[in-house]
């Protein structure tokens, strides 16, 4: 890719809000099955049935990935073939049909180079993708929707946490739950994220970054936080929640756990308890929007509390 004029914006202030930027995709299929060819279109508002079986009944899945600005003005993408793999895996759980891979990372590329000129420059953020796969089509019943849209927009952004990189504090949630055995928690569907906003509304109240929760059976092992996945670190282990089911796939997760294997880390992927958490040298939280981030402190309703930095 050539280099880019770059919009005027604030680039040392960008948090993880909304920028309007200039091109979206979209691409529709029906019941056969197969999608569209899709265009880039102008980014901005869509149609849809007020009976629209996402509006309905939350069939519907999205996705989360960046483009990075190089030094030289090109734009590199974070793994798309993992997102795609993973939109594929959460549209069979959630009766839909999905974009091929291959549909799915050229789509992606076509609308970062649609809109090349808001990918941040280097060092000052990234270019976050938004893929959205929705049951569009019309439908009253308790049914999968006749049409679906698979429709990306992207937005610049910066820092997820308020806390920037610094240590981010959270509380653990015993009383909510994210996911329970069987259900929706190991697929990126947006009924899983609506889910989570009153405890995390009230964390936020209290002054906390965010909620971690624990799993629905014992509550007493670690799931994931809101946004992301967690890792606890005591000497040269670093454990994670095993991908059981309720717990999301993450690809900077697996990205990590790869990184750690090949630096010499022992990286076990099992059930973490709370106990751990509270007796760790280390523990910090991953995931496409927050990165890497470190947790500082973290409370319960117990009253346990755990001060790392
Ligand atoms: C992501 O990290 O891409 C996510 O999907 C989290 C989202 C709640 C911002």
């Amino acid at each position: 890719m050539e280099t880019p004029d770059i919009v005027d914006l604030d680039w040392e202030n960008l948090g993880f809000g909304l920028v309007d930027t200039d091109f979206m995709y979209m691409a529709k299929c029906g019941t056969d099955g197969n999608f569209s060819s899709g265009e880039i279109v102008p980014f901005g508002p869509i149609a849809l049935s007020p009976s629209a079986g996402v509006l309905n009944y939350g069939q519907g899945l999205f996705e989360g990935l960046k483009a990075y600005r190089k030094t030289d003005g090109s734009v590199l993408l974070f793994r798309p073939e993992e997102n795609a793999i993973r939109m594929k895996n959460g549209s069979d759980r959630m009766c839909m049909p999905a974009p091929t891979v291959e549909q799915f990372v050229d789509a992606v590329k076509q609308t970062v180079l649609a809109n090349k000129r808001w990918v941040p420059p280097t060092g000052k953020g990234s270019l976050y993708i938004r893929p959205l796969l929705i049951g569009s089509g019309a439908i009253l019943g308790l049914a999968p929707a006749p049409e679906y849209t698979f429709l990306i927009y992207v937005s610049p952004v910066g820092n997820y946490f308020k806390e920037g990189l610094a240590p981010i504090n959270l509380i653990i949630e015993d009383n909510f739950h994210r996911a329970a055995p069987g259900g929706t928690g190991g697929v990126k569907t947006i009924g899983n994220y609506a889910s989570v906003l009153k405890a995390q509304r009230t964390a936020k109240d209290k002054g906390y970054s965010d909620v971690l929760y624990l799993d629905a059976v014992h509550n007493k092992y670690l799931e994931e936080v809101s946004s992301c996945n967690i890792f606890v670190v005591k000497g040269n282990a670093i454990s994670t929640p095993a991908i059981e089911g309720t717990i999301l796939p993450g690809i900077t997760r697996k990205s990590i756990i790869e990184v750690a294997e090949s630096k010499g880390y022992k990286v076990e992927e099992r059930h973490v308890s709370v106990d751990e958490l509270l007796d760790a040298d280390e523990v910090f939280c991953t995931g496409t929007a927050v990165v890497v981030s470190p947790m500082g402190h973290t409370e319960d309703r117990m009253g346990w509390t755990m001060q790392l930095n």
